[in-house]
């Protein structure tokens, strides 16, 4: 569903899409649901949005603070401050909140790893004990509050256990996903001023051994501010350990108590900051403070997935992005549930690994990207009809729009048409769960993420920040401040305003196109920036862009996105050369190149050598013309600011 559609000059753009199968909750699964009707959901939505500092006091309330606030929300836009004056921990209220409480012996995690056989179950009180030994090995090396640690490992026990330890002591975690390459580590270890990587020897991926030690010993040449590496030991694959700097986590955890005090945070504090493609420039660093994004990752969490005592809770995601901090991390931990993590790949050692999974672990809610969902798809049937999948009672989707198709064979394939489906739509920045179903009470269309959650007060605006009719598209606003959403860019609050609140003055522009249809559901149509959607990640040109010209082969480069039946977009990229020949050889080391700046997931699925770019006559590269050949589509739409009419033709004729 990345629909085709480029941004019209006003803003305003027109539907192609339309879908209008609805799919209403069955009365068996609303029965049970926390939210049970679109009367249940009106009712609180009313309610929150006529007395949102009362809504959310209610609801902060059942966090651990050690000082309460004193005042729910200070909004001097674009700066809010959420709970004001109060002190908590984030680790104390996803561990000990619930040991206290009695809960101590129900599972906190369950994890596969990838190679078969290999499985763990702590409950909450193991985890807590695991908790307070890492984070007193945090505090033996120095590290104290308000410092930043990098955290590049893979998706095992300890990659929770580390962000869980970081924000007991307050210092505030930046995960790195384990796909990036060194460079990626430095230039995050660089802004963030990071002072130390918690890392792995390596990770397991399709039966290979990532090599993640070495990765980051490439990167601290680059790393001043870095003065400590803590290293799991996950492979046993041979690394090199620099005295003095580099320790294993089982050296360091070894003589730790396993019981240590949460240090009181403020709720404003830094919880943590992650890193996400933006439209220009380098990485931004995204900023998510303590008792507002908690706040929010919990009750997004219950609302969306209607959490009860005795599920488990299948997050797919890795920890490196958003939705593994929500959504396996903080929002269900918070919560009190039972979450399920597997390390590896979906087709390791074969396609039906998720399918094995689910037979053996019994999750009842199961939450993937629609290039998951697409992938599935292609693998055919063979790998999952004898599995026993009924143990889950409810499916979500998240990352990009999921076409119909892929919405109907996931309702019935993996749902056997039984499991409601919550297409959730949210972004790094906003550090939830903004708009979808809830399961037990909205009427879903297969493609639309349905309607905000309570505090979620969007608008679809043209470029004048005008709302636009029903029907019809525009930006995608927020006009209300939201406990979740992020507090700036690292290092950058000028950047912070520009990007998000400049064009569309005292609101939030989340970067998406969408339409509102005559029912009041959202259509998500894609982003309004140069930015793509790869398989659920966000890439930007401009960094795949800059990889490519940093290769001395190449004078300029355009990077754009074109429809990909499995990932939804691909990366095209366009090259005129300076140097070296157009072929094979050549397309094969700029894809080594831009692995190495960058990583696996930026690497071009198609390289197209031009002579010329189409470029407008104050010299912008017009994208929107390379989408169409890049897509092989007619080229439509206004030509008359290109500045070489012969472009066009040239570019069609290096094909
Ligand atoms: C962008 C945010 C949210 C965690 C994973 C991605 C796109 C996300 C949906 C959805 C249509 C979606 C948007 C958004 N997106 N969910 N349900 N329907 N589009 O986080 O890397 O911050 O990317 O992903 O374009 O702006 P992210």
């Amino acid at each position: 569903m990345n629909s085709p559609n480029s941004p019209a000059p006003s803003g305003r753009l027109s539907s192609i899409m339309q879908e209008d199968r609805l799919f209403p909750p069955s009365a068996e699964f609303s029965k049970r649901a926390r939210i049970q009707s679109m009367e249940d959901y009106r009712r609180i939505y009313a309610d929150a949005m006529e007395h949102p500092e009362k809504f959310w006091d209610n609801l902060a309330k059942l966090l651990p603070w050690t000082t309460p606030y004193t005042r729910v929300l200070d909004w001097q836009p674009p700066c809010a401050s959420w709970f004001v004056g109060g002190r908590t921990n984030a680790s104390a209220a996803c561990l000990d909140q619930h040991v206290a409480a009695g809960r101590g012996d129900k599972r906190a995690m369950v994890w596969v790893g990838e190679p078969i056989g290999e499985r763990r179950e702590l409950t909450y009180r193991e985890l807590l004990a695991e908790v307070c030994m890492c984070a007193g090995g945090l505090v033996k090396l120095g590290i104290k509050a308000g410092d930043v640690v990098s955290i590049y490992m893979p998706m095992t026990p300890e990659l929770v256990i580390a962000m869980l330890a970081c924000a007991r002591i307050g210092a505030v975690h930046s995960v790195i996903f384990g796909g990036f390459s060194s460079e990626a580590i430095a230039d995050r270890n660089e802004d963030a001023q990071a002072v130390a990587v918690i890392t792995a020897d390596g990770g397991w991926r399709r039966g290979s051994q990532l090599p993640l030690k070495k990765n980051v010993d490439d990167a601290l040449v680059r790393s001043p501010s870095v003065k400590h590496v803590i290293v799991l030991k996950r492979t046993g694959q041979p690394v090199s350990m620099t005295p003095g700097r580099d320790i294993w986590w089982h050296d360091l955890v070894a003589d730790m108590p396993d019981s240590m005090a949460p240090v009181a945070m403020d709720s404003e504090a830094p919880l943590f900051i992650l890193y996400t493609s933006g439209s220009t420039g380098k990485p931004k660093g995204i900023e998510h403070t303590t008792a507002g994004y908690l706040l929010w990752a919990k009750t997004t969490a219950e609302w969306v997935f209607d959490l009860r005592d005795d599920d488990l809770f299948w997050c797919t995601a890795d920890c490196g992005w958003i939705t593994g901090h929500s959504y396996v991390t903080y929002g269900p931990l918070a919560a009190g549930t039972s979450i399920l993590i597997y390390e590896g790949a979906p087709n390791a050692p074969n396609e039906g690994r998720f399918w094995d999974i689910v037979e053996q672990e019994k999750p009842t809610i199961f939450y993937t990207a629609p290039t998951a969902i697409r992938s599935f798809m292609k693998w055919g049937m063979s790998h999952i009809e004898n599995r026993d999948l009924s143990s889950l009672r409810l499916l979500g989707t998240v990352g990009e729009g999921i076409n119909p198709e892929a919405w109907i064979w996931y309702h019935e394939v993996i749902g056997g048409k039984r499991c409601p489906i919550v297409d959730t739509w949210w972004q790094t920045e906003t550090g939830g769960i903004m708009m979808s179903p809830l399961p037990g009470a909205t009427p879903t269309k297969p493609g639309s993420c349905t309607m905000p959650l309570p505090g979620v007060v969007p608008e679809i605006v043209d470029s004048e920040g005008n709302p636009v009719d029903t029907g019809e598209g525009g930006w995608l606003v927020m006009k209300q401040p939201w406990p979740g959403m992020l507090r700036g860019i690292w290092g950058d609050q000028e950047r912070y305003r520009e990007t998000y609140w400049s064009k569309v003055p005292g609101k939030y522009l989340a970067g998406d196109n969408a339409r509102q249809d005559a029912d009041g559901y959202y259509w998500i149509m894609g982003r309004i920036d140069d930015v793509l959607n790869v398989a659920g990640h966000r890439l930007s040109t401009i960094e795949i862009e800059s990889a490519l010209v940093s290769h001395p082969c190449v004078a300029e480069a355009a990077a754009v996105g074109r429809p990909h039946d499995v990932k939804g977009e691909a990366v095209a990229v366009f090259v005129t050369l300076r140097s070296g020949e157009a072929g094979e050889v050549l397309k094969e080391t700029l894809r080594k190149h831009v692995r190495h700046q960058i990583g696996a997931l930026a690497v071009p699925d198609d390289i197209h050598f031009a002579s010329v770019l189409p470029k407008t006559r104050s010299g912008k590269i017009m994208r929107r013309l390379l989408r169409d050949i890049a897509a092989g589509r007619e080229t439509v739409g206004d030509t008359t600011t290109l500045e070489d009419y012969t472009v066009l033709a040239k570019l069609r004729d290096d094909e």
